[in-house]
């Protein structure tokens, strides 16, 4: 026993000193050396096309984040995109854009089913999306094609929402494609606890009871899916450009890499496919300051609110003259003592000049010293601000992001599509609240901006999401990254088609997050064969078992029925 301790001693010795040996002579060599982390992207595939149907800041800005990122890693970019954005921008002016429609203004799309809006009819609102999208389908299939004739694209990058046309072009000629959204929901297939206020239930179904996990799982769900698949006229559009059809309404994103511009802590938790990557919040590094008047109107109100609903969005002049009047009664009282109000698309010239004794013409031609209305703000700047105390905000995903970033508390007014699940999730994690009547009441804001103000959790829990979102905000070079995966998948399966042009097959490109589900087929890729034979197993051995049970009962009471016939039979004979 001691001869074993002693050996052992003497082995953890001798590794000792010839570990350390090899060191002690060589004084030339450095101990360390560094590790060469530098990839080389000399010979990579270089020519992007971002593709965006709808255009806009919200949409436009986190595709062009990472756009910049490549650019700067050597990448040619060029965006396809409605109106007239990067060369107007600050950030974005280098990289060239194709303008698909030069006056386009999504406003004015919203604007034809603004009505359906104001009435929280989703489902029509949706509809009214859908269809838009596939009378522009062709259009834009056109382009993409015409100016990838020019450009030779190597990779397709495309923002998600209503943009068929561009994952189709990539398919059709072979060539990768990666795809932007905001929400996973819309490209994935989330788990049965994640529902959504679009279809009357909640994001998620944690505490919900039996009848309304079964009436959304079963009932809300299955009229939304018929909704969707009967305005779903794509493939009419796509057979006018040789394109064969696809049935599934999400689009052709199966087996391709989509990045969502989220993060959890404003998502609800759930299991995500290699092939779904989160890289949100994306926010630029720098946005516009203050102007000189915005700046001395915060410096002098300690307890400013700020009311902004999107830049594309508005609310009807009704709810408006209601949250005026909350507003002047929240000054009243001292709640507060300054309100920031960048009207954007608001039609102001709708509002009447006075109403109940408050002179609204007094307010928006800002006589009214503690509320400062302007048409367009710098949101960041302002929430940013530390005497901005609350956000009052339609709840749109880049207004979210920049509100948690800021750890700014919000009462939320969402008016349609994500932000009505936004506002609940918000709600949830308990940094905000929200107006979910459409005709609400002054008495609802008042005491719901009160709640916001007095107690403290709300600006705790907005404290505990920023941090989330300052350290998620680095992502963007992730998402950057993945991209130049999906290039160097390029440059090792891509085969030279006869004008030299890299061909892939989206299908199996990305074999490294591909799951091998997927290729198994719907049966043997969910087991279903595995626990079928087990349910058969273990049904024929409790039938089995049974049997022979129901046998042996059988073999017994036979033989003691006999038994006793012959006992009985017995004393009769004797
Ligand atoms: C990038 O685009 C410019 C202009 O179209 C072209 O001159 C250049 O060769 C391209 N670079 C690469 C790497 O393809
Ligand atoms: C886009 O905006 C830039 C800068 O304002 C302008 O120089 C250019 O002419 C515009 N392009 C079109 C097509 O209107
Ligand atoms: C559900 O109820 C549990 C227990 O009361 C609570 O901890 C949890 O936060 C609730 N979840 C939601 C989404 O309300
Ligand atoms: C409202 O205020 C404006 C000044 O901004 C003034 O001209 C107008 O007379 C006021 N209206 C009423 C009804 O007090």
């Amino acid at each position: 026993m001691v001869l074993k301790y002693l050996l052992f001693a003497f082995w953890h010795i001798a590794i000792i000193l010839f570990s350390v040996n090899p060191t002690l002579g060589s004084d030339d060599l450095p101990k360390f050396i560094q590790r060469d982390s530098s990839v080389d992207r000399s010979d990579m595939p270089k020519n992007i096309i971002a593709g965006s149907f709808a255009g806009g800041v919200n949409h436009l800005v986190p595709m062009l984040e990472i756009c910049n990122i490549l650019k700067n890693r050597g990448y040619n970019i060029t965006l396809i995109a409605p109106g007239n954005f990067t060369a107007k921008s600050f950030s974005y002016s280098s990289i060239p854009q194709i303008i698909v429609d030069n006056n386009f203004d999504i406003s004015k799309v919203y604007s034809t089913f603004e009505d359906d809006i104001f009435k929280m009819n989703h489902l029509n609102t949706f509809f009214a999306i859908m269809s838009y999208a596939s009378s522009r389908y062709t259009d834009f299939y056109n382009i993409y094609k015409q100016i990838d004739e020019e450009v030779n694209a190597d990779l397709f990058f495309c923002d998600y929402i209503m943009n068929f046309a561009c994952f189709d072009i990539a398919w059709k000629l072979g060539k990768p494609v990666v795809g932007i959204a905001t929400m996973l929901t819309y490209v994935s297939t989330p788990p049965l606890y994640r529902s959504d206020p679009l279809i009357g239930c909640h994001v998620t179904m944690e505490n919900e009871s039996f009848y309304s996990r079964f009436r959304c799982a079963i009932i809300e769900f299955s009229k939304y899916i018929l909704y969707i698949v009967s305005s779903y006229n794509v493939n009419s559009q796509r057979a006018k450009v040789d394109v064969d059809p696809y049935w599934d309404t999400k689009g052709r994103i199966s087996n391709i890499l989509m990045l969502t511009n989220n993060f959890y802590g404003f998502e609800i938790p759930m299991a995500l496919s290699p092939l779904h990557q989160e890289i949100g919040p994306i926010l630029p590094d720098t946005f516009p300051n203050l102007t000189p008047d915005l700046n001395s109107f915060l410096t002098a109100h300690t307890r400013t609110i700020y009311f902004a609903l999107g830049s594309f969005l508005r609310t009807t002049p009704q709810n408006l003259i209601t949250i005026l009047k909350s507003f002047v009664e929240l000054i009243d009282r001292n709640i507060v003592d300054g309100v920031i109000w960048a009207t954007v698309k608001s039609d102001i010239s709708k509002l009447p000049s006075t109403s109940d004794n408050i002179n609204i013409s007094a307010i928006l031609n800002n006589d009214y010293p503690n509320i400062h209305v302007i048409k367009y703000a710098p949101q960041f700047a302002i929430l940013s601000h530390e005497n901005t105390k609350l956000f009052l905000s339609h709840g749109g995903a880049s207004s979210c992001h920049e509100s948690i970033f800021n750890a700014k508390p919000m009462l939320i007014l969402p008016l349609f599509g994500d932000q009505l699940g936004n506002a609940e999730k918000l709600e949830l994690f308990g940094m905000a609240l929200r107006l979910t009547d459409p005709y609400f009441k002054i008495t609802d804001v008042v005491s719901k901006i009160q709640r916001l103000l007095n107690e403290e959790s709300f600006k705790k829990n907005a404290e505990r999401l920023q941090f989330l979102a300052k350290i998620n905000s680095k992502r963007k070079y992730r998402g950057a990254d993945l991209i130049e995966v999906v290039m160097n998948a390029e440059k090792f399966e891509g085969i030279k088609d006869n004008d030299g042009n890299l061909r892939i097959d989206n299908n199996v490109l990305l074999k490294e997050w591909i799951t091998p589900n997927s290729r198994m087929g719907f049966i043997r890729g969910n087991y279903l064969d595995v626990y079928s034979a087990i349910i058969i197993i273990f049904l024929t051995l409790c039938v089995g078992s049974y049997y022979s049970l129901w046998t042996i009962a059988r073999f017994f009471t036979k033989y003691k029925r006999s038994r006793n016939s012959r006992d009985s039979s017995k004393p009769k004979t004797e």
